[in-house]
């Protein structure tokens, strides 16, 4: 049995290091995964930048990573022998790495059929999209602006709001250029945020009404400009800050219209409920995931030797889609 493993390392300059580390072992209810693939998120730039050396971050060292897919190889007490060998994809930190430790509730089977590469790049926007939607009491047959719908998360949110029959949906992306993505994804209506009124553009699609619910990825002045697109009684969903944390809001907007505003960080939820917000993602999408209707976009397979790269590329926020590393 292999004792040591290679890992990646933030917090030693602009990119991520390998390193040799011990392989973990799973205690009571977690699991051990060999993974094949790990997937990169906009949040592990985030982490690499306030870590980097050169360029006046703390210099602290860190296990990167957060999503992968691969193989059970050990399960701690508590959790059934049957699970080893099982496919999964899954949720846990220091996910760069050849072995994760992962609480055995923050994981789902793959799918027949679904490669490890593209099982990588799902756990993280299943359970974040579906949460928010759950949060934002979304019933089928409502319409769905979502804004920042070009991110990685986004586009599986489009996907899942289609696949849980929602009605319209309207989707947002800086670039014109990304428009037929959208339209592929489900967007019924995109809007080219920059050249296009959001609010404007959201009411004019529902006629004058608004959307029953809001799922915002870029914060700032784009979730200011949800609320007056937002129906009486709807509810608007903060998950990413891609542009902005700030933000000035209009209470007449949100108290006319009686709406609901939350803020969802499952990065930040306790285990047992992340549990929770996983299982239920995964009871309402596994289907959807195994006939096709959600798939994620992976933009391109790297490795850790290109570990540079990958990091250049998902700092260049041109990357269509996850970015991932096939894990040797
Ligand atoms: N709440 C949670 O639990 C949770 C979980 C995961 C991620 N997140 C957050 O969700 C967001 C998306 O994450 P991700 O990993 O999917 O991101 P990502 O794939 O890196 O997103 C890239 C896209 O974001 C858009 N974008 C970048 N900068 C922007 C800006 N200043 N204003 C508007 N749009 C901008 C661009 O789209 P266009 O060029 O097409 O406009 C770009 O293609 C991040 O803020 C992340 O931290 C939250």
């Amino acid at each position: 049995m292999t004792t040591t493993m290679t890992a990646l390392f933030g917090g030693t300059g602009p990119h991520w290091a390998p390193r040799q580390v011990a392989v973990p072992e799973p205690g009571p209810g977690q699991i051990v995964v060999r993974t094949h693939a790990v997937a990169l998120n906009n949040t592990d730039a985030v982490m690499l930048a306030a870590a980097d050396p050169s360029t006046g971050g703390s210099g602290k060292e860190y296990r990167a990573g957060y999503e992968f897919a691969g193989q059970v190889s050990a399960v701690g007490d508590g959790v059934g022998t049957a699970t080893v060998g099982r496919h999964v994809m899954g949720t846990a930190p220091a996910a760069f790495a050849q072995y994760v430790l992962a609480d055995h509730r923050h994981v789902l089977p793959i799918p027949d059929g679904l490669g490890y590469s593209e099982a990588s790049a799902l756990p993280t926007g299943l359970l974040t999209e579906h949460g928010a939607l759950t949060t934002g009491g979304f019933r089928p047959g409502q319409s769905v602006l979502i804004t920042g719908a070009t991110s990685s998360i986004g586009l599986i949110g489009l996907q899942i709001a289609r696949a849980l029959n929602a009605g319209r949906i309207i989707a947002t992306t800086r670039s014109a250029a990304k428009h037929d993505l959208l339209k592929q994804a489900g967007a019924d209506t995109v809007v080219i945020t920059g050249e296009q009124d959001l609010t404007r553009s959201v009411l004019d699609a529902t006629a004058g009404e608004g959307v029953c619910l809001a799922l915002d990825h870029v914060g700032g002045q784009t979730f200011a400009a949800c609320l007056p697109a937002t129906k009486v009684d709807g509810a608007v969903v903060n998950i990413g800050r891609l542009g902005q944390a700030a933000s000035t809001i209009d209470l007449d907007a949100l108290s006319y219209r009686h709406l609901r505003l939350h803020g969802v960080s499952f990065g930040f939820t306790r285990a047992a409920e992340l549990g929770a917000v996983i299982a239920a993602a995964g009871r309402d999408l596994l289907p959807a995931v195994a006939d096709g209707r959600v798939r994620p976009l992976v933009d391109r397979t790297l490795s850790f030797d290109t570990a540079a790269e990958a990091a250049t590329r998902l700092r260049s926020h041109q990357a269509q889609g996850k970015i991932v590393f096939a894990v040797p």
